[in-house]
Order: C-alpha cells, then structure tokens, then sequence
C-alpha cells in the first residue's frame, strides 16, 4: 500500500490506473481505523481493481467544542490497518493540503444539503452536514472514483451524501455497508474509545433499545410514538437527543410502521455523542436477525 500526503501524489498515483481502465473504489474515513472502517475497505477491495482510503480529520464538520482537537490521530497505525484490510493508497493529506488554506472560512464554497442536513443530527449540529458534504464532494472530486463506500452507522450521512451525489450529478455510486457491532451490540465508533468502563457497558443499551422497538414492531405495534415510547424507556439512563422513527430516504417523521422504515437514534454518555440506527419492518414483514 502507498501513502499519499498530497493532491499531486494523489494524481500521480490515480492518473496511470484511470488510463489503463482500472475500478477505482474511495472509503473516505477520518482515521483511527476500526473494523467498521475495516467492512468498508474490504467491500471496496472486492469489487473495485484500486481501492483510495482518505484519513483525514476534517475540520469543518465539527463545531467550536466538539472534538476536534481531541479526535484520535495515528497514522501509522491506520496504514499498517488499511493495508490489511486490503486499500491500495492511503490519502491523509493535512489541513493546508486539502482546504489550501488554515485559516476560517477553509473555503469560500460551502453546500447546503437541505432539509436532510437540517433534521435530527443536523439539528443537534446545525454546521455539521455542510462540512461533511463540502469535504466529500472534494474527496470525490479529487480522486473521481467509480465508486465509493460509506457506513449505514451514519445513517443521515449516507443518506445526505446520496442526496449530494444526485443533485449534483457526480458519477460515482454510493455503496452503504451494514453497521459492524461488538459482541454487546453496540455499534463500532471512534468515539467508543472516549468511554470508560462503565459508561462502555451501559453503551450496550442503545442497541437494546433499538432491539426493543423492533420487537415490539414484530408483535404487532404500528404506531410510530409508541415505538419511539419503547425505545426510549430502554434509553432511560441516557441524555437522548432524538429517538425518531423514520421513513428510510427522507428522514421524515413518520405516524405509522406501514412500510420499511428506520429507528434514528441520537444519545450523549458521560459528554460523548453517540448514534445508532435500525432498519425497522412492519408487523408481519421480516426484517432480519
Ligand atoms: P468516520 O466516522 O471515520 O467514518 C468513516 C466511514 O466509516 C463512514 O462511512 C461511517 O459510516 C463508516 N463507519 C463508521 N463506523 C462504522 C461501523 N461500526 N460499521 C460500518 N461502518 C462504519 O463518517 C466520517 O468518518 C466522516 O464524516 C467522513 C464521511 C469521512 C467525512 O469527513
């Protein structure tokens, strides 16, 4: 695997295998690799002839006191993990590399993804998709890959970057692999690692709440409060910030489990943010383990 700090050796790299016709394949992650990441990257290698992994902590999806100084760095470490999961370059290009300047506003250009960055996530961190989508759609735009692969971990993400792709008419598809778990359920994150013992165990009961509503769907219940009602009494100890049953494209609130829909779930343990969600299937339907 090779490692690109800059655009130019980006370029260099990407120029000979677009000429010969090759697959190229991007997993845009912020680093400190896990086996969430790891899904991506194999996923990627199975299909595509040259898979690109970005590492690189972007700074303006996080507002003024989230965790962007603190965010876990190790580039050595993440090499050594894209390797094994099978990338064939790994760009982690710095702040100036990537934005040409370090100094606000990075960039006189900024996206507005709509209503879909504004809701749920997005209004808990009202700058937060604008800089998600402002950073991928330079990703995409510097390594113009076939295709590219994001987690269903960050549910609104992959749907906002779905929404980017088609208003903006870039000619990558958008591949979503499954959310990757502990043995607990609780799903991979960064940001586990913030957690102490105690508040790491008691993380296992989001995904208990999200179990919890799905059972209560496959024993009949439609209504969409009474859902949310459910998962919430399994998130009693937690600081929630939405449970939000959902339809799957739109994101928007829903009354009643009528069709496939999602369970959104948005949590703070002990000052770390948390997400999870749940593919949620009407009563009678079969929506997996
Ligand atoms: P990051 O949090 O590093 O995640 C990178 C990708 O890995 C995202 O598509 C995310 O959904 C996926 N991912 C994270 N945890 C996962 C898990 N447990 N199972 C499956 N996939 C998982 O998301 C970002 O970075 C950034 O917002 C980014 C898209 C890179 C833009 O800066």
């Amino acid at each position: 695997m090779e490692l690109a700090r800059t655009k130019a050796e980006l370029q260099a790299r990407l120029g000979p295998a677009r000429a010969r016709g090759a697959h190229i394949a991007l997993a845009p992650t912020m680093g400190a690799l896990h086996d969430g990441h790891g899904a991506l990257i194999e996923a990627a290698a199975r299909s595509a002839d040259l898979v690109v992994v970005s590492d690189f902590v972007n700074p303006s999806q996080f507002a003024a006191g989230e965790d962007f100084e603190r965010y876990p760095r190790d580039l050595q470490r993440d090499a050594d993990f894209a390797a094994r999961a099978g990338a064939d370059l790994l760009f982690a290009p710095s702040v100036a590399e990537l934005y040409g300047t370090v100094t606000e506003p990075l960039s006189a250009t900024s996206i507005d993804v709509g209503e879909l960055g504004r809701i749920w996530e997005g209004a808990l961190r009202p700058t937060h998709f604008a800089g998600v989508a402002l950073v991928v759609v330079k990703l995409l735009g510097l390594t113009r890959p076939h295709s590219a692969y994001f987690g269903e971990k960050d549910y609104q993400q992959l749907c906002v970057i779905r929404q980017l792709v088609r208003d903006l008419d870039i000619a990558t598809r958008i591949v979503a692999v499954e959310t990757v778990r502990e043995a607990d359920g609780l799903a991979l994150s960064s940001r586990n690692r913030y957690l102490d013992a105690g508040q790491r165990q008691q993380a296992a009961g989001i995904f208990a709440a999200l179990q919890a509503a799905r059972h209560g769907a496959r024993a009949g219940q439609r209504d969409a409060r009474a859902l949310e009602q459910v998962a919430r009494e399994a998130l009693a100890d937690f600081e929630i910030g939405y449970v939000a049953l959902v339809d799957p494209d739109s994101l928007r609130s829903l009354d009643a489990l009528t069709a496939p829909a999602r369970l959104l779930v948005s949590v703070t343990l002990g000052g770390v943010h948390l997400i999870d969600n749940s593919a949620i299937a009407p009563p009678g339907a079969d929506d997996g383990p």
